[in-house]
């Protein structure tokens, strides 16, 4: 293993060496870096790579099929979408050209080696939170990485945002760039917990609402928000309802290592993150987060809207449908079966503000995640196939307001428009958005 990195350090070493000596060297600062590079140690890239699983930075940069970090891979946006770009050390079509101050400018400023800005679709307002010594060993450790030659794909976004300069207005209202600085109020490990919840691990990317610019609302950090194409996530305050109040330590533990736990599993964007980065972290690391999550001010804003219960008539169909289609594995009471079913009474996914999660859930099925901590992989059928838009919406209704439940209620407007996205996320033309080629995860009613 370290062998095999060693000598990939070494030929990936002399690759930008050459890369230098024959191109590009009109910046001074690029040939100190470059050739700073040859001899990363073996623990510094290990610690790179660490990071790197932190930041999810693999996934994002491969697209479903393709070569680790040589991009392509959409990440929706409420603007259209935007692939990631190859970051193997290829000079050409890659980062091989860049030194790590190029690299850290990229994930502390949000600008690329050419001067010009990267669309926020690249988490630099998070990453700008990692200290430099953090960037530097994500760049040794890339530079470790197999180089790939492909061409980015272009973007597809309105004529008005492919002007790069416009993301500097952008940025004077959503960016604020700056490392991590710890809080001396809290402890050591609420600080690491901050440190990478708020930095590489990107969570408010997801879980905060956004402003109509696409920014995260600061001041609703953490109070649910999306992963695009409808899929919801769920709020991380200590409410009990939206949020993980009712969770203990080790269960945020649990969820982030294996995807699952009594309270809940993951099904969507969280599978990916469970797969590609949480499930990596070491316990320490992880118990870190948790901490940050439970030390934090119970949320304020109101995070579950009451507007009442489903009418009697609806109720009765949901409990119908319920009856027939889903007590089999979630109980007539839905309290689930141990560790096979996830209970869907009490559930904070169930009950989270925003419905599309568990309409996504119910229409396409899902495969839980399936670490190597915990190997079930245990299927949630779908029933796109089975029920109409009503249907779906009833039993929705139905789940998010039985057994003492409570939740807003889902119209089926909302329903049709989720098996809109699901369609596009599942349609070969357009590329499988947030599946990931070697574990299917969800299947759509095919
Ligand atoms: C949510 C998806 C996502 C994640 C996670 C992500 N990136 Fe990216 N990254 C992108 C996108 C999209 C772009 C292209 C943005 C653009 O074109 O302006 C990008 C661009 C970059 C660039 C600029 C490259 C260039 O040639 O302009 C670098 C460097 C980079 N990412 C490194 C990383 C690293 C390192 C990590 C992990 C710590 C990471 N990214 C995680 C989506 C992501
Ligand atoms: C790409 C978007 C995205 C990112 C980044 C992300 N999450 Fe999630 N998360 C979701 C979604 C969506 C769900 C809902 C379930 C699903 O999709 O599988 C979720 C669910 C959860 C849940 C379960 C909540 C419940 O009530 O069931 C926890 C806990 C969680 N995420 C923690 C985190 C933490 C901690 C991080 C950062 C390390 C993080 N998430 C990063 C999208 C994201
Ligand atoms: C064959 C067994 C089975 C049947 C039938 C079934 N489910 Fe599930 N369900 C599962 C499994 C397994 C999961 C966990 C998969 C995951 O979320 O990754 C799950 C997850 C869920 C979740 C997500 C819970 C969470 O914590 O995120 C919801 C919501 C749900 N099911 C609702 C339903 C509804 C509504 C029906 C009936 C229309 C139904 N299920 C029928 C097995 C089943």
């Amino acid at each position: 293993m370290h062998t095999r990195h060693a000598i990939g350090v070494f030929a990936a070493a002399a690759w930008l060496l050459a890369a230098a000596g024959c191109h590009d060297t009109t910046v001074d600062a690029s040939r100190t870096a470059l050739s700073a590079m040859p001899a990363p140690a073996a623990s510094q890239v290990a610690r790179g790579h660490y990071l790197a699983q932190a930041g999810d930075c693999e996934f994002c940069h491969t697209k479903g099929g393709g070569r680790p970090f040589a991009g392509g891979r959409a990440v929706p946006t409420p603007f259209g979408q935007i692939y990631s770009v190859n970051i193997t050390p290829d000079p050409q079509t890659g980062i091989g050209r860049w030194t790590e101050q190029d690299f850290y400018r990229a994930m502390h400023s949000g600008i690329r080696k050419d001067g010009s800005h990267l669309y926020p679709a690249f988490p630099y307002p998070w990453f700008t939170k990692v200290s430099r010594a953090d960037v530097d060993a994500i760049y040794a450790y890339l530079a470790t990485v197999k180089p790939v030659r492909q061409a980015p794909t272009p973007n597809q976004l309105p004529w008005y945002l492919r002007w790069r300069g416009a993301v500097a207005g952008w940025n004077l209202v959503n960016f604020h760039e700056g490392e991590y600085r710890p809080d001396p109020q809290h402890s050591a490990d609420w600080n690491r917990g901050a440190y990478l919840a708020q930095g590489l691990g990107h969570c408010s990317a997801c879980h905060t609402p956004k402003n109509i610019l696409g920014g995260s609302k600061r001041s609703r950090d953490y109070q649910g928000g999306t992963a695009g194409m409808h899929w919801a996530a769920p709020a991380l305050g200590n409410d009990l309802r939206d949020g993980v109040g009712a969770w203990s330590r080790d269960d945020i533990v649990e969820y982030l290592q294996t995807g699952s736990n009594a309270n809940s599993a993951s099904a969507g964007p969280m599978t990916d993150v469970v797969m590609n980065s949480t499930q990596y972290l070491h316990r320490d690391d992880l118990a870190a987060i948790a901490e940050f999550l439970k030390v934090r001010p119970e949320s304020t804003g109101k995070s579950t809207s009451s507007q009442g219960r489903p009418d009697a008539a609806a109720f009765a169909r949901g409990l119908a449908l319920y009856t027939d289609n889903c007590t089999a594995c979630h109980m007539s009471d839905g309290r689930g079966q141990g560790a096979v079913f996830p209970p869907l009474r009490g559930s904070s996914a169930v009950q989270a503000d925003k419905p599309g999660t568990v309409i996504h859930v119910v229409l396409a099925g899902a495969r839980m995640a399936a670490p190597a901590a915990k190997p079930t992989g245990l299927a949630m059928p779908a029933f796109a196939w089975k029920l109409d838009d009503r249907g779906v919406a009833d039993v929705v209704n139905y789940i998010r307001n039985a057994w003492g439940n409570h939740a807003s209620l889902v119209d089926p407007g909302i329903v049709k428009a989720v098996r809109k996205d699901m369609t596009a996320e599942y349609s070969p033309a357009r590329g499988r958005i947030t599946q990931h080629p070697d574990r299917p995860l969800r299947r759509a009613g095919k």
